[in-house]
């Protein structure tokens, strides 16, 4: 932004500001979810570097994350802190329970560090029909509560509030999304939050699957899921929709509009495409779902019925390998990027610039473990030992319909067994598994299949302190170091 200082800012706003055109920069108005649930996280100060270089100007956590948060201090990107749905019901307790939240992990980051916190997101999708009603007494008083002590710490007009909600709050009985409408069970709840962050000056916030929605029915048209489709459009009076993002989103619309908020401020909060796990979830679908998202959010396109358009947070930045596979093996795989920000597809981020991975990256070292050449097939042993690595290490790859899904039964357990040995760091004895591997420093990677190297988080040994160890780690002290690593990592289970 250079060029576009001083007073002539205002002449050269229209070109200098928005897309960021004239200035060498990508456009700026992209956002997107920045997930913890990694066992190996890229660090977080060259997630800021990339963040910064494809253009992101907005960030979404899910938590108070120390280190995040830190990275992203004097960065001037705004960020969106979430508060996890079961911190709800303490801070729905008493508003002194909220103020020493909003110390601690809104106030200090933004004094000590600089960090542009913006918004709070009080909880995460709480209304989730799956969820019965767990947390349907706590999050309006926790919402409250949170205001309270932004108030409070004079924070209020800087950092507003808001809930992430799953689009499962609306409905429409017309099947059209004119027939908008929310919930009948939580219908006055939601509209005593609407009110509440419209008086208050935040906005609502809705996640948007149309993967999701493609799961979920058979029958669901799967050209409709995407941007620029071949679908059958659906003709709503005197609206077409061609997609179901915006027949999704104009169904809330509708239903606020109904409830007499039809000017309130809605933000996507999540929306993307996964590239594995699924049948659905690959490369070609996410990168097609992606990239018609980045272009209508560069071209600043709106839906039907709101021509302004929403911040959209893309959902997610990178894969998550210790996600909960509740919902499918492609949770684990939402990432723009694989866990170490490396590049999974182009993405033309616009006026010709691509998505760049990340850089400076440390791995371990370039050695992977596989199933011995020397093992045998039918060892009384192999099933349990697979069983065993995809207990501890992610194997989501492996599935029917996965990038790995079509492999032998031989690189079918290197896989598992490579898995593991990464997740343990390359540790001495990780590579064990009743003497059926080996260690190899050949990629066995193979066609969509990445065996990967994980990311040094410093956690291997160094070789001087290994062969101190002795020659060899059973599984069992394997287990120990395992069980040790859950237990630090306990926070991080959904
Ligand atoms: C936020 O603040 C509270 C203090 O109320 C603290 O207990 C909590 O661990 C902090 N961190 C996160 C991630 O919420
Ligand atoms: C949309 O699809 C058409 C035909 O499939 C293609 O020619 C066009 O380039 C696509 N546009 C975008 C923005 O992807
Ligand atoms: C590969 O391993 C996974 C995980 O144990 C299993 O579900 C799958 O059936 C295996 N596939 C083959 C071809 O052995
Ligand atoms: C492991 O395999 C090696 C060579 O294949 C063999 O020499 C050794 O005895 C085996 N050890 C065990 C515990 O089976």
């Amino acid at each position: 932004m250079g060029l576009c200082s001083l007073w002539w800012v205002l002449v050269l706003a229209v070109i200098c500001g928005g897309g960021g055109r004239g200035s060498g920069n990508v456009a700026h108005g992209l956002a997107c979810n920045w997930g913890s649930r990694a066992s190996h996280p890229v660090p977080p100060d060259i997630v800021v570097k990339m963040l910064k270089e494809n253009g992101f100007d907005k960030v979404k956590f899910f938590e108070a994350e120390a280190g995040p948060l830190k990275a992203l201090g004097k960065s001037d990107i705004e960020v969106m802190v979430g508060i996890p749905n079961d911190m709800l019901a303490g801070l729905a307790s008493g508003v002194q329970a909220a103020v020493n939240w909003v110390s601690a992990n809104v106030s200090s980051y933004i004094s000590k560090y600089g960090t542009n916190i913006r918004y709070v997101a009080v909880g995460n999708e709480p209304f989730l029909k799956t969820y019965k009603d767990m947390f349907v007494s706590t999050v309006f008083p926790a919402l409250q509560n949170i205001q309270a002590a932004l108030i409070k710490a004079g924070l209020a007009q800087k950092v507003k509030v808001t809930i992430p909600i799953n689009a499962d709050v609306y409905q429409t009985d017309s099947g059209l999304p004119s027939g908008g409408n929310f919930r009948t069970d939580i219908h006055n709840l939601m509209i005593s939050i609407i009110k509440f962050l419209n008086d208050n000056g935040g906005p609502l916030t809705i996640n948007i699957y149309p993967f999701l929605s493609l799961q979920a029915d058979p029958n669901f048209p799967f050209e409709y899921a995407f941007f620029n489709n071949s679908a059958q459009p659906v003709v709503d009076g005197s609206i077409t929709y061609t997609n179901v993002l915006d027949a999704n989103f104009d169904t809330l619309v509708s239903a606020l509009e109904k409830n007499g908020f039809g000017s309130m401020p809605v933000i996507v909060g999540e929306v993307g495409w996964p590239t594995d796990g699924d049948p659905n979830a690959n490369i070609a679908n996410a990168r097609r779902f992606n990239q018609g998202l980045v272009n209508r959010i560069i071209s600043r396109q709106g839906t039907p019925k709101r021509k302004t358009p929403p911040d959209i947070y893309i959902f997610a930045l990178l894969d998550e390998d210790q996600k909960s596979t509740d919902p499918g093996n492609f949770e684990r795989h939402w990432g723009l990027f694989y866990y170490d920000g490396t590049l999974k597809y182009p993405l033309d981020m616009g006026n010709g610039k691509s998505l760049a991975p990340a850089k400076g990256v440390k791995y371990l070292k370039r050695q992977w473990c596989v199933m011995s050449p020397q093992a045998s097939l039918s060892d009384p042993n192999l099933a349990g030992s697979i069983d065993y690595a995809c207990t501890y290490a992610d194997c989501t790859s492996l599935g029917y319909g996965s990038s790995c899904g079509r492999l032998d039964v031989r690189s079918n357990a290197s896989y598992a067994f490579n898995m593991y040995y990464q997740a343990m760091d390359q540790r001495q004895g990780s590579c064990s598994f009743n003497n059926m591997s080996v260690v190899t420093a050949i990629d066995p990677s193979q066609s969509s299949c990445r065996f990967e190297i994980m990311i040094d988080i410093g956690k291997h040994e160094t070789a001087k302190s290994s062969s101190s160890k002795g020659t060899k780690l059973n599984l069992g002290m394997a287990f120990i170091v395992l069980l040790a690593l859950m237990i630090s990592g306990v926070r991080n289970i959904y």
